[in-house]
C-alpha cells in the first residue's frame, strides 16, 4: 500500500484531486493530508473523507521544518503530491511576502524533508520514490492573441509575484533534481474550475455574484483568455504524471479550452438562466447588464494556452471534460452547495470583497 502525502489537500485542487484518489484507489492507499487552512484551505470540503481509516489529517504550515520532518519520521512516504501554495495572483499584486514565504521556502523545506527521508545515504534514493510538484502555466508568462502554444521548452517569464514565485519553487525543484538526481516531476497547468473553488477566481465568483444579485467585475476590455481545464482532469494528470512520468521531467496540462474572460461570463450568465426554475424570482434580473467593466488587473497576462501534446504522447493523458458539461457540473455543485458558499463569504471575504472591487 503506498502512502501519499499531499501537501494543500484541504484547498480547491488539493481536495478534488483527494476525492479522486480516494475514487480511483479506495483503500489501496493511505493519504495524510497536511494543510495550514489559511483563508483557502477548508476541512468541509473533505467532510465524506475525514473518517476513512486511510485518511489523516495534520494541521501544519509547510515552512515548519520541524512539522514536516516528523510526519516523514513517523510514515514510510511514498508520494509526496505538493500542492499547498498562495495562490490567487489579485492578492500576489497585494501582499507579494506570503507568496515567497509558502511558494519558495515552504517547497524548499518540502523538498529537504523528503530528501533527507528517502536518502540512502550513498547519494542515491529510496527506489519508488516520488516528487510531484504542481505547478502552473502562468511561469511561462503571456501568448499574444493568436495562436502559439506554451510548451514545456517555452522559457520561463513570470509577470506577476505569484507565477514568479512559482517559477522560482519550479527552479528549486529542478535544481534537486540536476544536482542530487532527486526523484521529481512537475505539472504545469492551466486554469482549474469546479466544485470547491473559492469565490475569488473568477468563475465561483460570477456564479455567487449572479446568485445574490451583484455586479459581475470583469477586469480591462474582457478579451484576456485562459485556458479552462475541469478540476478532475487534473486530478488525473497529476495521479498519471506521478505514476508515469519520466523522473525530472515536467508536462504541461490543459485544457484545449480557451475563452475569452467575457465569454465565460456570458456563458455562465446563459447557463444560470437555462438551469434555474422559471419560479425563482432571481430569473428576471439574470442578463448581460449585470456585466461591468472595471480597473485592469496590473500585469495582466493577455493569454495563456498550453500545448499538452507531452503528457498525450509519453503518458497517454488528455482533457475528458467538455467545457459545457464541465460548467453545468460547476454551477450545479453550487447550486447544491449555498452553505459551504454562505460560510467562506461571511467575514473576512466581505472585507478582501470591498477592498478588491472598491
Ligand atoms: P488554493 O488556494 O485553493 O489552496 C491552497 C491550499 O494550500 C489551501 O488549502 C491552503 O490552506 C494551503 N496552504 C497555503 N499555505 C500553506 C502553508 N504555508 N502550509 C500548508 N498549507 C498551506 O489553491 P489551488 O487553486 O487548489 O491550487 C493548488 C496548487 O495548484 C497551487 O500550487 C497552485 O499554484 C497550483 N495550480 C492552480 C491552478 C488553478 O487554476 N487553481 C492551476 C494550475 C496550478
Ligand atoms: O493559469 C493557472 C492559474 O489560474 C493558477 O496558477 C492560479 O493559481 C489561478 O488562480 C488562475 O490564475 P488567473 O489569474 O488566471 O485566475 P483568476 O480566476 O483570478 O482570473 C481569471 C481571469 O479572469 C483573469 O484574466 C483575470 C480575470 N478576472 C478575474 C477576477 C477574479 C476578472 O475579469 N474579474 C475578476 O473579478
Amino acid at each position: 500500500m503506498k502512502t501519499y502525502l499531499v501537501t494543500g489537500g484541504a484547498g480547491f485542487i488539493g481536495s478534488n484531486y483527494i476525492h479522486y484518489m480516494f475514487n480511483k484507489y479506495d483503500n489501496d492507499i493511505k493519504i495524510i493530508n497536511v494543510d495550514l487552512l489559511t483563508y483557502a484551505g477548508n476541512l468541509e470540503n473533505l467532510k465524506d473523507v475525514e473518517n476513512r481509516d486511510n485518511y489523516t489529517f495534520v494541521k501544519a504550515d509547510i515552512c515548519d521544518k520541524d512539522a514536516i520532518s516528523k510526519i516523514f519520521a513517523e510514515n514510510d512516504i511514498d508520494r509526496v503530491v505538493h500542492f499547498a501554495a498562495e495562490s490567487h495572483v489579485d492578492r500576489s499584486i497585494k501582499n507579494p511576502e506570503v507568496f515567497v514565504q509558502t511558494n519558495v521556502l515552504g517547497t524548499l523545506v518540502m523538498l529537504n524533508c523528503a530528501k533527507a527521508a528517502w536518502d540512502n545515504g550513498d547519494g542515491t534514493f529510496k527506489d519508488g520514490k516520488r516528487f510531484l510538484h504542481v505547478s502552473t502555466d502562468e511561469v511561462y508568462g503571456s501568448l499574444p492573441d493568436g495562436n502559439d502554444y506554451f510548451y514545456e521548452t517555452t522559457p520561463y517569464d513570470p509577470h506577476s509575484p505569484y507565477s514568479a514565485s512559482k517559477a522560482s519553487s519550479d527552479f528549486l525543484v529542478k535544481s534537486y533534481v540536476d544536482t542530487y538526481h532527486f526523484p521529481a516531476v512537475i505539472t504545469n497547468c492551466s486554469n482549474n474550475y469546479g466544485p470547491y473553488q473559492f469565490p475569488e477566481k473568477l468563475i465561483p465568483l460570477i456564479i455567487n455574484n449572479i446568485l445574490s444579485g451583484k455586479k459581475l467585475p470583469v477586469y480591462g476590455d474582457g478579451k484576456n483568455v485562459r485556458d479552462w481545464l475541469y478540476v478532475m482532469d487534473h486530478a488525473k494528470a497529476i495521479d498519471m504524471a506521478c505514476e508515469k512520468g519520466r523522473l525530472g521531467e515536467k508536462y504541461n496540462v490543459g485544457g484545449h479550452n480557451e475563452k475569452q474572460n467575457i465569454e465565460i461570463v456570458k456563458i455562465i450568465i446563459d447557463t444560470i438562466a437555462e438551469m434555474l426554475p422559471d419560479t425563482d424570482e432571481r430569473k428576471a434580473h439574470i442578463n448581460y447588464d449585470l456585466i461591468t467593466y472595471v480597473e485592469d488587473r496590473k500585469g495582466h497576462d493577455r493569454r495563456y494556452a498550453i500545448a499538452p501534446d507531452k503528457i498525450k504522447s509519453e503518458i497517454g493523458w488528455e482533457p475528458e471534460t467538455m467545457f459545457a458539461e464541465g460548467i453545468k457540473l460547476t454551477i450545479k455543485w453550487y447550486f447544491e452547495n449555498t452553505e459551504w458558499m454562505n460560510n467562506v463569504t461571511s467575514g473576512d471575504y466581505q472585507k478582501y470583497y470591498q477592498e478588491m472591487y472598491k
